[in-house]
């Protein structure tokens, strides 16, 4: 599908999709599926094919019913109203605009959201969302196909710090932190404290503390919540425009060429003034 016009219509409409999904947000408390629902959507993308990605193709029942997206349904449904009643903006740029509203109003960074990602209909096959029995290796393997770094997978890890597990979706259950609604660094607290009682750790989870270039990560951002904030905050961004180049950058980079070339003429007039003028004074003198 074509990428939609960011013009001034449809920045007012993100504008006011960002209102409404903050007060459906607040009213259902359902930030951690919203956030889990950007990330599922986006976290499918293949840096070498450039595939999958956020594209919102999970609002197809042939991406939600993997196993992987247990449960998102409900998020996709919840997103529902919203797209009515903004139809111009893409379900990509929606689930995308969830997720950090997600992250924003249960205190946590903001995210810079630039729109204008394009719908697909093609959805990815089964198995490129990571598995959380698995290990460091896994992780790694996952996330280096979407073009993500140790740094990031760290740093998103942490959007464990909301939500729990569901028994009927995943077969884990329950949540990572004691405030499963707030967005801080409780989950590396957590992580480095070891087993508590009534709290979940994943193996995928595990692994973080396993490998000693995760671990330092891990390490940081449970002591300081400033780091993860920025961390996090450019990773998510980095994971919602997988695969996507904002038309304002090429526009953007179109201007600074054209500034730079019309310098660049001011130069080559400037210096033909200066030869010229040499060579005159210089046949005036003879
Ligand atoms: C590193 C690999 C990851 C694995 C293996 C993993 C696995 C899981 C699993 C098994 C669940 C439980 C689902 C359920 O039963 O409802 C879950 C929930 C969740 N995940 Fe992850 N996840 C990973 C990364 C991420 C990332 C990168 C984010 C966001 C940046 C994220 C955000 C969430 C959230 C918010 C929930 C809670 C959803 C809810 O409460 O309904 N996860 N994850």
């Amino acid at each position: 599908m074509a990428a939609p016009v960011v013009d001034a219509d449809y920045r007012k409409e993100i504008e006011k999709a960002r209102r409404d999904l903050r007060a459906l947000i607040a009213s259902k408390n359902c930030a951690p599926i919203m956030l889990r629902l950007a990330w599922h959507d986006a976290g499918t993308y293949d840096v070498t094919t450039k595939t999958g990605g956020p594209n919102g193709s999970i609002r197809h029942e042939d991406e939600y019913t993997h196993g992987a997206n247990a449960g998102l349904k409900i998020a996709i449904d919840l997103c529902e109203p919203v797209k009515s009643k903004h139809p111009r903006i893409t379900y990509a740029d929606l689930y995308q605009l969830a997720g950090v509203v997600a992250v924003e109003v249960t205190g946590g960074p903001t995210i810079e959201f630039v729109p204008g990602r394009r719908d697909s209909s093609v959805c990815p096959r089964e198995g490129r969302l990571p598995d959380a029995k698995k290990g460091a290796p896994h992780l790694r393997d996952v996330f280096c196909r979407m073009g993500l770094t140790d740094k990031d997978i760290v740093a998103l890890s942490g959007g464990h710090t909301l939500g729990k597990a569901h028994p009927e979706r995943s077969g884990f259950d329950g949540a990572w932190t004691s405030e499963p609604l707030k967005f801080d660094n409780s989950y590396f607290i957590e992580l480095l404290k070891g087993e508590t009682e009534g709290l979940l750790k994943l193996p995928s989870d595990k692994a973080l503390l396993g490998d000693p270039e995760f671990r330092r990560y891990v390490e940081l951002y449970a002591k300081d919540e400033d780091a993860f904030f920025k961390d996090y905050a450019e990773s998510h961004k980095k994971l919602s425009e997988l695969g996507f180049t904002p038309r304002g950058s090429t526009a953007k980079s179109v201007a600074d060429s054209t500034i730079l070339a019309q310098g660049a003429f001011g130069v080559a007039v400037a210096a033909a003034v200066v030869i010229l003028s040499y060579f005159y004074e210089a046949t005036r003198r003879k």
